[in-house]
């Protein structure tokens, strides 16, 4: 039995229907970038994710870029953030020519320490004008104490909530708790569309204002005069309908992946892999309504090994990520050292994530925990 990392042809199968009859409207239609299906699908995501301001951009990376821009990040200004995420958290920060300063992860969770956070934010001479938390796989950083630190210092927060769209903690959504909210939409996301996508989430009118104008090269209430230099990155019309098809059906898939999880946890603790001591698996902690589980990652003894094998087995298991970001050879000239955020590399030398999408049936996760039951029982 085969089980890739991820089938979204079997997404297709349930909501291909809605997502051509959207598809056709805009084909109908003829109208293809900005424009009513785009304003439909922003205002759908406002209200879904409990905020006034929704802003379509071309990608997460864009979404990060245009909140921290509008934030005034810049020369001489630094940005508080983890080490262990996807390269775009920190590449925004360094384009806009600002320094990043990290903190190191919790490792029960992946996402920022908050006591990490307070000795970096105590210990740098740097200007930190914000934080940037992200919720690593889906799950929500600890957003309650990183809000305390950041108001004692007067700074702001943007949430890099790009894998974890649905994610919520006491009424709150991932992406409405912070200044600004930025959410992706690559194919592979919870929520992702038929190409690249992002958005921008936010209570402030004035950010949102900022991102509208900068998103749509710089344009102004008159046509063809310029306020700003801006940047070309809306979103499409294709996008937002395929996305608006998608996003009624997204709690439900958020729910069949926490039971996916739910799954594997108990069946990798029942196989005596995890748990235990001495067991070779460290398994993620499930945390109700605040963990979409965009991945299941465990840590693994013999990660490449395990990876490999599986890889033998036919069933696809990824690793994220593999250099954490002060390591990323880019990031060179900030003078970052090995050894700086132990957790965060040690969490890069271990993570594996294992297949889990809303179709994912019983029987494929009981062959991927008897395949990683089989290496273990190898080595
Ligand atoms: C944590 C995180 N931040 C930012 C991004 C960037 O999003 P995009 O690929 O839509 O530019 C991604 C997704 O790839 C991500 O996982």
């Amino acid at each position: 039995m085969k089980i890739p990392f991820l089938d979204l042809v079997a997404q297709d199968r349930e909501v291909g229907a809605d997502v051509r009859a959207a598809l056709a409207d805009v084909l109908a239609g003829q109208a293809f970038v900005l424009g009513t299906h785009v304003e439909r699908f922003e205002a759908a995501v406002a209200e879904y994710c409990g905020v006034p301001h929704a802003i379509g951009v071309a990608s997460g990376t864009d979404a990060l870029l245009l909140s921290l821009g509008g934030l005034g990040v810049g020369p001489g200004v630094s940005v508080l953030t983890t080490p262990f995420s996807f390269w775009a958290t920190a590449s925004t920060i360094v384009r806009l020519g600002a320094r990043p300063i990290f903190a190191d992860i919790d490792p029960a969770t992946f996402n920022l320490h908050p006591e990490a956070v307070e000795d970096a934010l105590a210990a740098t001479h740097e200007r930190v004008a914000g934080i940037l938390p992200v919720h690593l796989f889906g799950r929500l950083a600890p957003m309650g104490a990183l809000a305390a630190l950041a108001e004692r210092r007067g700074q702001w927060m943007v949430e890099d909530a790009a894998q974890a769209i649905g994610a919520r903690a006491d009424g709150t959504s991932a992406g409405a708790f912070g200044r600004a909210g930025c959410l992706s939409f690559y194919p592979t996301k919870n929520l992702g569309a038929l190409g690249d996508g992002g958005m921008v989430l936010t209570r402030d009118a004035t950010l949102a204002a900022h991102v509208r104008q900068e998103r749509h090269q710089g344009h102004s209430s008159t046509p063809y005069v310029h306020a700003s230099l801006g940047m070309c990155s809306r979103l499409d019309a294709v996008q937002a309908a395929a996305l608006g098809a998608k996003l009624p059906r997204l709690d439900g898939w958020n729910a069949r992946r926490r039971t996916i999880a739910a799954r594997y946890t108990r069946l990798l603790e029942d196989a005596g892999l995890a748990g235990a001591p001495g067991a070779p698996l460290v398994l993620p902690v499930a945390a109700g309504e605040a963990h979409v589980f965009h991945q299941y990652v465990v840590r693994a003894r013999d990660r490449d090994a395990l990876q490999a094998h599986l890889a033998a087995a036919g069933i696809g298991a990824q690793v994220y990520y593999r250099m954490p970001l002060h390591l990323q050879p880019p990031l060179a000239a900030f003078g970052f050292r090995r050894g700086a955020f132990p957790e965060a590399e040690r969490a890069a030398a271990e993570v594996l994530a294992l297949p889990l999408y809303p179709e994912l049936g019983e029987r494929a996760v009981e062959t991927v925990v008897e395949a990683v039951a089989a290496f273990y029982r190898r080595t």
